[in-house]
């Protein structure tokens, strides 16, 4: 049964309100997913809220009773808050009426079948959660067989990471890989690695792109340094035809997974 908190100080909202911090989520495994639509896709795809707080006008939403059931099946809290618990958890003024806190999910990369895709995505040190999200829809959008977070990334499950996402946080694997790992790992790679670099004189359009394609893009400020494209088969640019000098990390990753899906 569910109860009903009006307090800030109570230890559960606390500690949701605690995962906005990377140390909290790193130490727990814990990660926030804000909305009625993303919670429900995680407990579509099987997840389970362990934390499950929601306002009053969200009560008796069917798509909420559904996701409670589940919550309490497994043990979790189902707890009904005040529109200000909410907006404080969601550091928003209009904050969603519904917050579930799931468990992270990352795929070992020996665990990955390559073959299982035609098309994969590599980051190396993203720096930016929106970006970071929106290329996790994106891959979820073109059917990638996962994201491979390389070096040191920011947090797929930051609250601004799993916003971006719309969902799809809960349907693409992720990876996490030092430069290293990544390195030893891809040697056995079956199809194409294909880095994107602003130098680069293959035209994106013009390579071959032998399937499963692996596409590694670079950090938002540096790009992709040396030692990263010299582990592609080939490196690839996006043309530039305007005054710009580079295309947003997420739309040139959406431009890539196209091209080479
Ligand atoms: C904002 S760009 C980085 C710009 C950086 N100053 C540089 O010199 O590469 C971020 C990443 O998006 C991809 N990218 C952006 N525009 C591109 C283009 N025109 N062709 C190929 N990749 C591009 C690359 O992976 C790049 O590392």
């Amino acid at each position: 049964m569910s109860r009903t908190v009006t307090s800030l100080t109570n230890p559960t909202v606390k500690a949701v309100r605690a995962l906005h911090q990377r140390k909290t989520r790193d130490e727990t495994g814990l990660f926030v997913a804000e909305g009625l639509k993303n919670v429900t896709e995680g407990v579509e795809t099987g997840a389970v809220p362990q934390i499950l707080l929601y306002g009053r006008e969200a009560a008796d939403h069917p798509l909420l009773k559904a996701a409670a059931q589940a919550a309490e099946a497994a043990g979790g809290e189902v707890i009904e808050v005040t529109q200000d618990i909410l907006a404080k958890v969601s550091r928003r003024d209009n904050p969603q009426a519904v917050v579930g806190v799931f468990q992270q999910v990352f795929t070992p990369l020996s665990a990955l079948e390559p073959r299982s895709a035609g098309c994969w995505v590599a980051l190396h040190r993203v720096r930016d959660p929106g970006n970071l999200g929106t290329i996790i829809r994106t891959a979820d959008a073109a059917g990638c067989g996962g994201v491979l977070l390389v070096g040191e990334c920011c947090d797929p499950y930051s609250v601004e990471a799993v916003r971006a996402t719309m969902g799809s946080i809960f349907a693409v694997p992720l990876v996490k890989a030092s430069e290293a790992e990544f390195a030893a790992w891809r040697g056995a790679w079956p199809g194409s690695v294909v880095g994107t670099l602003l130098t680069a004189q293959t035209d994106h359009r013009s390579a071959a792109y032998v399937a499963p394609t692996l596409v590694l893009m670079g950090n938002e400020q540096q790009g992709l340094p040396p030692a990263m494209a010299a582990l592609c088969d080939v490196n690839v640019k996006i043309p530039m035809r305007g005054r710009a000098d580079s295309l947003n990390l997420s739309v040139a990753t959406g431009i890539m997974i196209y091209a080479a899906s």
